[in-house]
């Protein structure tokens, strides 16, 4: 295995998008920012420099962290931010996974532009277990904002925290040409050869939008998700929520032309906010002989059969080098059900919400809240209390039942209480989770992101979740593993994972919006007694701090 390092330098700078300048932040001056590869089992180390105006975290979206929590890199779950003029070296090892991560910052909305990918090759003398491509690529989607993204999250928190729509989707860091006519020299283009089999490894790093994703008239074969190899599956439409990856091969196999790649949203119903653009980037046969690409027809925005019977229709591969079966009993079973809510507003506030109050969201009746000054990890090792609270409920309470959609605008329903309450499980315990989606957050399909670990998806379902039919569906021979997954929309998905890897990992939604609005918990793993399994002490430059105030985002 080999060492990789490199160094991040966070600068602001000024970009053009839609025929318009725009200062934003970002890394080494591109966006997206550098991609880093490297071979399963190899180390990489990345020095961080914030010479940023904002604080700075980075986020290895999906690697386990086993040993390294401390470079994991969420604020105030494992660190705290580094200021602007600071630094921190990431060292993390990239064990047990090959596909596509990616990487980004984990502070407010600065992952709008601070974001890019992380390809795992398998190591030397180890191969793909499907047909070698003749070449790969890196496809990342994003959204852009004809403003500063910080300045749109503050607006939008200012405003009663209702979410903002962006200007544009992008892929790698470019509106394209389609609906945006004075950017289409900049708009991604892919050479091929005929005849010859492309990798693509598909990352959605938006804030708020969930994608479908289409080459005009080419299927694909999805081949890996979120650094996990599945059984081949031919599509001609993928769904990527915020934080998935999809690794797909697609085979130059159609007459010498040009075809747009294109994504436009998945949103599951009317009333949740997107802008109605498509983002496209082109593949360009050699020798093409048309010069207008051709346009894939996309799914409507709310179609949700086309969105489900993807992600529900992708398997593990069980002989993957790296698989590891699904533990047959269970320690730990919970239900958490999601819940749209408000915090009360005071008269210095912009009181726009419903209500006339702020927007919050819960989980079994908790709004999750970010500590300030101190991280969750570090409140753990250096056994500071008052930090948190171990009462994250395993079932939630029943009165406020979320899983009854007439009882989502009882006004009495809504307050769930906002505290830093998260879930303490013992090493190895074997934990169970159903996602149940169905109270009026449920008109939209949250994507579930857990940090420090894979796991497997057993089953996921439209409506209430019944224990004594539903288990009956579970996938326990050969589940898809995610680090991410999109709740059906009114529905539910049930997740199992082993909690062998110590710390405390961030379970959160991945849409940006509902993240200061408090849609998320931490999973806090115990020691295990033995050195592989006990967290070690934090670098020597890690951003500790006891003068930290996080900025009020709530
Ligand atoms: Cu991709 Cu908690 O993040």
């Amino acid at each position: 295995a080999d060492i990789v390092e490199t160094s991040f330098v966070v600068k602001n700078l000024t970009a053009n998008r839609l025929c318009q300048n725009q200062v934003i932040t970002a890394v080494n001056g591109s966006l997206p920012g550098p991609t880093i590869k490297a071979k399963e089992g190899d180390t990489v180390i990345v020095h961080v420099f914030n010479r940023s105006p904002y604080n700075l975290t980075i986020h290895w979206h999906g690697v386990f962290q086993k040993l390294t929590q401390w470079a994991d890199g969420p604020e105030f779950i494992t660190q705290c931010p580094i200021r602007p003029g600071g630094n921190y070296t990431y060292r993390y090892n990239l064990t047990g996974q090959v596909g596509t991560l990616w990487w980004h910052a984990h502070v407010q909305w600065l992952r709008a532009t601070v974001y890019g990918a992380l390809v795992i090759r398998p190591r030397d003398g180890q191969k793909y277990p499907f047909v070698k491509p003749y070449r790969e690529d890196t496809i990342l989607l994003g959204e852009w904002w004809n403003a500063n993204p910080i300045d749109v999250e503050s607006t939008a928190l200012a405003s009663g925290g209702v979410p903002v729509n962006s200007d544009a989707y992008t892929i790698n860091g470019w509106p394209g040409d389609l609906f945006n006519s004075c950017v289409s020299k900049n708009t991604y283009r892919l050479d091929v050869v005929p005849g010859k089999t492309y990798l693509l490894r598909i990352i959605n790093a938006a804030l708020n939008n969930q994608f479908f994703f289409k080459i005009a008239n080419h299927n694909m074969t999805v081949v890996g998700a979120d650094a996990a190899y599945t059984n081949p599956f031919q599509t001609d439409v993928l769904l990527l929520g915020p934080g998935q990856t999809t690794d797909v091969l697609f085979t130059a196999n159609q007459s010498p032309g040009l075809y747009y790649m294109a994504a436009s949203p998945y949103a599951s119903a009317a009333g949740v906010p997107f802008n109605g653009n498509t983002t496209t980037g082109i593949i360009a046969y050699k020798k093409a002989t048309q010069t207008t690409p051709i346009l894939p027809v996309m799914p409507a925005f709310n179609d949700t059969p086309t969105a489900f019977a993807f992600s529900s229709n992708l398997t593990a591969l069980v002989t993957s080098p790296f698989w590891s079966p699904v533990p047959r009993t269970v320690d730990e079973n919970m239900l958490i059900t999601f819940g749209l809510g408000l915090s009360a507003c005071n008269s210095s506030q912009n009181c726009s919400g419903i209500f006339g109050q702020r927007m919050s969201a819960s989980m079994n009746n908790h709004s999750f809240v970010l500590p300030s000054q101190v991280s969750l990890l570090e409140a753990v090792f250096r056994n500071i209390s008052g930090v948190y609270t171990t009462d994250f409920p395993d079932t939630p309470p029943l009165v406020f039942d979320y899983t009854n959609v007439n009882n989502s605008f009882n006004q009495s329903f809504l307050f769930a209480p906002k505290s830093t309450s998260v879930k303490r499980v013992k090493f190895n315990a074997t934990v169970q989770v159903v996602f149940q989606n169905t109270a009026l957050i449920g008109i939209e399909n949250h994507p579930m992101h857990l940090h420090g670990f894979n796991f497997y998806v057993l089953a996921q379902g439209f409506g209430n979740y019944n224990p004594a039919t539903d288990t009956q569906k579970f996938n326990l021979v050969n589940p898809q593993e995610r680090n991410t997954l999109g709740v059906p929309v009114g529905g539910w998905a049930v997740i199992r994972f082993r909690a062998n890897n110590p710390g405390v990992w961030f379970l959160h939604c991945h849409l940006d919006v509902h993240l200061p609005w408090g849609l998320g918990t931490a999973f806090l793993v115990d020691n295990g007694g033995t050195p592989e399994s006990t967290l070690p002490p934090p670098p020597a430059d890690f951003p500790n701090l006891s003068s930290w105030t996080r900025e009020s985002m709530i």
